[in-house]
């Protein structure tokens, strides 16, 4: 879905004019979550957290134009994957086959590689009883895909590779890997220390690619090759120094983890997998990596994405509910394609931004805007406050409040 300018309405307009491009989207202000939602999703509830819900717009994925949904507290974000989105332009998304891991670790007494070797004789065995232990699972396509065993010093461990469909999966996981266990104890002198998903996907990756011509980035030819150059020497960089590399990522999960809560996913699963993955080498790597290619700036980024768009908190959010209507009900590994596309985006417009006029030009303008919002602004005065901030030789909350004043004093 197309939708631009929505920077320029009020939060009202904004969702009115989301309901006029979606008109099957439900209505926003029918889809908070209640108390007795919430009751029933936590212990102890007691009321709600909320955090801004925003639109991020002119992503075009895979040749199709979405409208994000994104759930952050961070004022620059949004404005961040918006513009980098404009400017990069269409995103090629492929996904490697969803596959999670559960794991089995057992302790044994003997010698474990021995026991490994007779444990591998019944694999066949477990795997048609993990089958019959999710057999939801394997009627929609999905289930145990593969076990495999392997030794880590003392202990032997037992791997379960399943599909999830675009369901979580944790928690059947977690059910197999408790049926399963007692079937290897009973094959030998191991005893199960733990049985629990694992959040590593190093298997299932998901990669987005930009091409971005080169003479797009500026007016002028040489300023536009040098802004590629530096963004490029910037993704070198971050290959180099884990201080960087950290930075770095951390700007590209400031757009993933907003889709993932605005979707109801678990983001502490995504984020662990993604900064395991990040390190796969033995040293912390930036996540995505920018290079010149002829008269192109290419972007691309690679992570394992374990999301959902059926199941678990997602499926009684109603939040969550009409930000995947929003989406167009993705398939779990649509959603994934969309989240690493975002996540391109994100770090295009960070380095785009630090490599050039600096990150505070941008935020300045969305922290005059909180200040104006503070200093108690209504939405008419908000916009001629913001501008006397921005022109203002520096910004604090008694200049915002002062400035206002001023503004009423002379209307
Ligand atoms: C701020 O939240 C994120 C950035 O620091 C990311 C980066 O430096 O690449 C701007």
């Amino acid at each position: 879905m197309k939708l631009s300018g929505l920077y320029r309405l009020s939060p009202k307009e904004r969702v009115k004019a989301i309901e006029q491009a979606l008109p099957h989207l439900p209505q926003l202000s029918d889809c908070m979550l209640e108390e007795t939602i919430g009751d029933a999703m936590i212990e102890n509830y007691i009321g709600q957290y909320a955090l801004p819900l925003g639109i991020a717009t002119n992503f075009i994925i895979d040749g199709q134009t979405y409208a994000i949904p994104m759930a952050i507290e961070e004022p620059s974000v949004i404005a961040a994957a918006s513009n980098g989105a404009k400017r990069i332009g269409n995103i090629e998304t492929s996904a490697q086959p969803r596959e999670l891991i559960g794991q089995m670790v057992f302790e044994c007494e003997s010698d474990s590689a021995m026991i490994v070797l007779q444990l591998e004789e019944i694999v066949p065995e477990l795997l048609e009883q993990a089958k019959a232990l999710s057999p939801s699972m394997v009627a929609r396509g999905g289930g145990p895909t593969r076990i495999w065993f392997d030794c880590k010093e003392e202990f032997i461990v037992c791997y379960l590779g399943f599909n999830p469909c675009d369901a979580m999966g944790a928690n059947v996981i977690n059910h197999i890997l408790e049926g399963l266990s007692p079937m290897i104890e009973s094959h030998s002198d191991a005893i199960a220390l733990m049985r629990i998903l694992s959040n590593y996907q190093p298997d299932s990756v998901v990669t987005a690619i930009c091409r971005v011509p080169i003479h797009t980035l500026h007016d002028d030819l040489e300023k536009a090759q040098l802004l590629a150059k530096r963004i490029a020497s910037a993704s070198r960089y971050a290959q180099l120094d884990p201080y960087r590399a950290t930075t770095h990522n951390k700007g590209i999960v400031n757009g993933i983890d907003a889709v993932l809560l605005a979707t109801g996913n678990d983001w502490r699963a995504v984020e662990s997998g993604v900064h395991a993955y990040a390190s796969r080498t033995g040293h912390y790597q930036p996540l995505t990596i920018w290079t010149v290619e002829d008269d192109y700036l290419v972007g691309k980024i690679q992570l394992p994405l374990a999301v959902a768009t059926v199941g678990g908190t997602l499926s009684v959010h109603p939040t969550a509910q009409w930000a995947l209507e929003l989406l167009g009900r993705p398939t779990a590994e649509r959603l994934s394609r969309i989240i690493a596309a975002v996540g391109l985006a994100q770090n295009f417009a960070a380095l785009r931004a630090i490599v050039s006029e600096g990150i505070q030009k941008g935020h300045m303008g969305l922290h005059a805007r909180q200040l104006a919002i503070q200093a108690g602004a209504t939405e008419h005065e908000q916009r001629e406050l913001v501008a006397k901030l921005k022109a203002a030789p520096a910004m604090s909350h008694s200049i915002a409040k002062e400035l206002l004043e001023q503004m009423r004093a002379t209307k």
